[in-house]
């Protein structure tokens, strides 16, 4: 450990300058007038920031409220003092037109304050989708010492003896609530029995998926991912990591030192062990390009793909977060990975001071039903494949959840075991899918290839989670499931549907997808790795031609000044979503 030299702190510019005591009173008197005394201020302590993302609009993080308390403590206990202040909040199911317009926002507010005030290291709480990869950018941005803690997940969802995970229980109930099998109320009770406690989604969605990677990336104390958001271990990690950032701080140990290209490397590999949300790869590549980490899809897809699927959870497998915890979560399950000597880099550092390999080698995993061995894993090679063509440059798919009927429907034929082709249905964002998918004129049929596009960061602001489209009711009548659905839009991580998405460019960013027409054949190979329009490069460049002289694609009407804002200054998915003008800001907290 460093020396505790208190002129180090960042904080001392504010509040114990001995060179401008003029300004030091006006930035310090306000901080008394609840109660702090100035000998606190200006006794050399580090101030610690709670990053606070929990509150009334953003139940899957309120809870966070709570946990402060004990962060408080462990802060207080270890030297420090602490600061709480909100985060813009972000409420996956509750804001429209969607929550991922919002990561940015909370993104460049959180930049703003911890660069802003005297804050020489921060506790982000994360939990709810887009909460964590904002929290982790902004960390990245500004580079002070940063420890992250999850609120952890629901408890598990029951409905009449079985498992229901919040998120995917969605999904089977609208479903059944399209074929008559429940009514409104029945339908109603059956979605909301996934929810049973505060916490975030139970399920192996984009926050378990989030809150494992960023355990897996080194940012979290081992174990925190996992434990679910009322057990007494998850206050107790909470007070555990109040008394950790305190120490960060002097050992100046910041998220440029944690997440590494090497942590990175770890975080794909441990993405695909646990079947999680194709999510990860934007924003994983957002929070590496504010640190200036090279990441993009070709590294998901050759580190990722031969990765096995070996935690058995909702929606790939059968088991939610509270059984997760208990089989030993992260750490037991980079245990598995290491004896078999699949993790690439043990030796990367975390936030406990210690490497990810020191942290879990020794991990049990304490329910083989729920964390297989490798050697005995649910999906061979789980991973996501990244594919390519005339239609986009890049757009992911998550073969894990490929289902045996989708298998058998699409994938089988002898002659070409890994490629199908079909007629491509074009919809013009959501809102023209539920309009015309059961129009019988569109003759929908099993050998259909649905598309959805002006969807993505520009064309839907912020992105859609829309890319997996049910079929036809007449063909789910007929026990037709699933169809291979492709788009410029997201899916959401609770979502089982093995679409082709977050195709970058997206069709209101010039890609291929924009020139595409209802009755093209289209032809996807999932050995090369390719999604092609069946047409010849002169007609797509005529189609390209007459799309420019109509105007170009169009996008629907700004609603709010940040979606006018950001549209104006948004990367594409494959490139993390970010705002392009905030990449060039690194380490400024330095500065
Ligand atoms: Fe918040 Fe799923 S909706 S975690
Ligand atoms: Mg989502």
């Amino acid at each position: 450990m460093t020396a505790r030299d208190p002129n180090r702190l960042r904080s001392r510019a504010w509040f114990d300058n001995p060179d401008d005591p003029g300004m030091t009173a006006l930035y310090i008197e306000r901080y008394l007038n609840y109660g702090l005394t100035r000998e606190e201020l200006q006794s050399g302590k580090p101030i610690i920031g709670i990053a606070q993302t929990g509150s009334d609009l953003s139940p899957c993080n309120r809870h966070h409220i709570e946990l402060a308390k004990r962060v408080r403590e462990g802060i207080r206990e270890a030297g420090g003092i602490c600061f709480e202040f909100p985060v813009h909040p972000i409420q996956e199911t509750g804001k429209r037109p969607t929550a991922s317009l919002d990561r940015n926002l909370a993104y460049l507010g959180l930049v703003e304050l911890l660069y802003g005030y005297p804050i020489d290291g921060v506790v982000l709480t994360i939990g709810c989708d887009k909460t964590t990869p904002a929290c982790l950018m902004a960390a990245a941005t500004v580079n002070i010492p940063a420890i992250a803690l999850s609120v952890g997940p629901m408890l598990n969802g029951w409905h009449r003896g079985e498992r229901t995970g919040s998120g995917t229980i969605v999904w089977k109930a609208r479903e059944m609530l399209a074929a008559g099998e429940i009514d409104y109320a029945g339908f109603m009770d059956l979605v909301a029995s996934s929810a049973p406690s505060v916490g975030y989604c139970n399920t192996m969605g984009t926050a378990t998926t989030m809150n494992s990677l960023a355990e897996a990336l080194g940012m979290q104390l081992p174990g925190g991912a996992a434990i679910p958001a009322t057990y007494r271990e998850r206050a107790q990690i909470a007070y555990q990591t109040g008394l950790r950032i305190v120490d960060m701080v002097w050992e100046d140990l910041k998220p440029s030192d944690v997440m590494t290209r090497e942590a990175f490397e770890n975080a794909i590999v441990v993405n695909s062990a646990i079947g999680g949300s194709t999510n990860a790869p934007i924003h994983l590549n957002a929070v590496a390009r504010h640190l200036g980490v090279p990441l993009d899809n070709d590294d998901w897809q050759r580190l990722g793909q031969d990765v096995p699927l070996i935690v058995n959870m909702q929606p790939a497998g059968e088991y939610l977060g509270e059984d997760y915890h208990h089989a030993g979560g992260v750490p037991a399950v980079i245990g598995e990975l290491m004896k078999a000597e699949r993790l690439p880099h043990p030796q990367a550092l975390t936030v406990n001071g210690k490497s990810l390999g020191d942290n879990c080698r020794t991990a049990e995993n304490l329910d083989t039903r729920v964390i297989r061995p490798v050697s005995d894993p649910l999906v061979d090679k789980a991973g996501f494949l990244n594919l390519k063509g005339n239609l986009f440059d890049s757009a992911i798919m998550k073969t894990s959840v490929i289902s045996k009927e989708f298998r058998d429907r699409y994938l089988s034929n002898p002659d070409d075991p890994d490629a199908f082709e079909g007629r491509a249905i074009v919809f013009e964002g959501p809102e023209d899918y539920h309009h015309r998918i059961d129009d019988p004129e569109l003759e929908i049929d099993e050998n259909c290839l649905l598309f959805i596009r002006g969807t993505g960061p520009i064309g839907y602001p912020g992105g859609a989670e829309v890319v997996n489209m049910q079929p036809p009711a007449a063909l789910i009548k007929r026990g037709i499931h699933a169809m291979p659905c492709i788009g410029d839009g997201r899916q959401s991580g609770t979502s089982g549907s093995a679409s082709i998405l977050n195709a970058s460019p997206e069709a209101a960013a010039g890609g291929g997808l924009a020139l595409l027409k209802t009755g093209d054949r289209v032809r996807i190979d999932l050995r090369a790795c390719t999604a092609n329009i069946l047409i010849s490069d002169e007609e797509l460049e005529q189609r390209r031609a007459e799309l420019a002289a109509a105007g170009g694609f169009a996008i629907p009407d700004h609603q709010t000044p940040w979606q006018e804002i950001q549209r104006g200054i948004i990367d594409q998915f494959d490139k993390g979503m970010v705002l392009k003008p905030a990449v060039a800001y690194r380490d400024i907290a330095a500065s």
